[in-house]
């Protein structure tokens, strides 16, 4: 009897892992701001780790394409350093430029690899952003490159200069720790940090949530969901794949759906 308990449960331990690592979900945020004209959906995407789900990541790429974003944000780690399969990465990119104007900053896994030069080369229709900034879709967009890939004090010089615009402003940088610490996002006149890096969490405990992230340590704060500090909105997305082993628990891999309104619909 004991026997068929201890199997039961390896099996529903080993059922749990096989679900919560190959299935991905869309988490959805919704944010209001007086300035824009309209309507924005941004799909925010990250820490792929080259993983594939179904053929060639089909079933992910018509998921993304049903949400039709205004724009999509590829937030790093796109590749993974111990397994760099780049034509994965670099497909999977590809097919979500196909789906909306796409943009794409270096994580630390490329960064450490060294891929990230020869991933940008093989990119067709996606825009790196390199410490540098775009208009687009009626906001303005800058995507800081992983802090060890160019010197960080040049990414701070550019971040200084981008708050001067007019306008919505969204910083993408992969790791979510820039928002209280480094570039301290949230203590400039930006709108919106977007970010990876944490995989959510990996492992969730039921009712309580998140026990560790990388970059984060133990009982992480920012590892998933929205945070809002002296006026700018935080957004940690739990990011698509893994690195080493398959260890998400209780934490779906995820496509981030962030619907910002405008001011004409919130007058309505
Ligand atoms: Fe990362």
């Amino acid at each position: 009897m004991l026997w068929w308990i201890l199997l039961g449960a390896i099996l529903l331990i080993f059922g749990l892992f096989l679900l919560y690592n190959n299935v991905f979900t869309v988490h959805r945020y919704e944010l209001q701001s007086e300035k824009l004209q309209k309507d924005l959906k941004i799909v925010l995407l990250s820490d792929l780790h080259n993983k594939v789900y179904g053929r060639e990541n089909r079933p992910l790429l018509k998921r993304i394409a049903s949400l039709r974003p205004d724009l999509i944000v590829i937030a790093g780690d796109l590749v993974d350093k111990r397994k760099p399969d780049i034509p994965v990465g670099v497909a999977f990119a590809n097919g979500c430029g196909r789906i909306a104007p796409t943009f794409y900053l270096c994580g630390n896994h490329e960064r450490e690899r060294g891929t990230f030069g020869e991933i940008c080369s093989r990119l067709r229709n996606v825009t790196v952003l390199r410490n540098e900034w775009v208009e687009t879709c009626g906001i303005k967009l800058m995507g800081v490159t992983d802090h060890f890939e160019l010197p960080f004090g040049e990414a701070l010089q550019v971040l200084k200069q981008f708050e001067e615009e007019e306008g919505y402003k969204i910083v993408a940088v992969h790791r979510p720790a820039d928002f209280y610490s480094e570039l301290q996002v949230r203590e400039h006149e930006i709108d919106l940090q977007i970010s990876g890096h944490t995989h959510g969490g990996v492992a969730h405990l039921p009712f309580f949530g998140a026990i560790y992230a990388p970059g984060e340590g133990f009982f992480p704060k920012y590892s998933q969901g929205h945070y809002r500090e002296k006026g700018t909105d935080l957004i940690v997305g739990g990011g698509l794949g893994n690195t080493r082993l398959p260890l998400r628990l209780f934490n779906f891999p995820e496509i981030v759906e962030i619907s910002v309104k405008s001011k004409k619909t919130l007058a309505k």
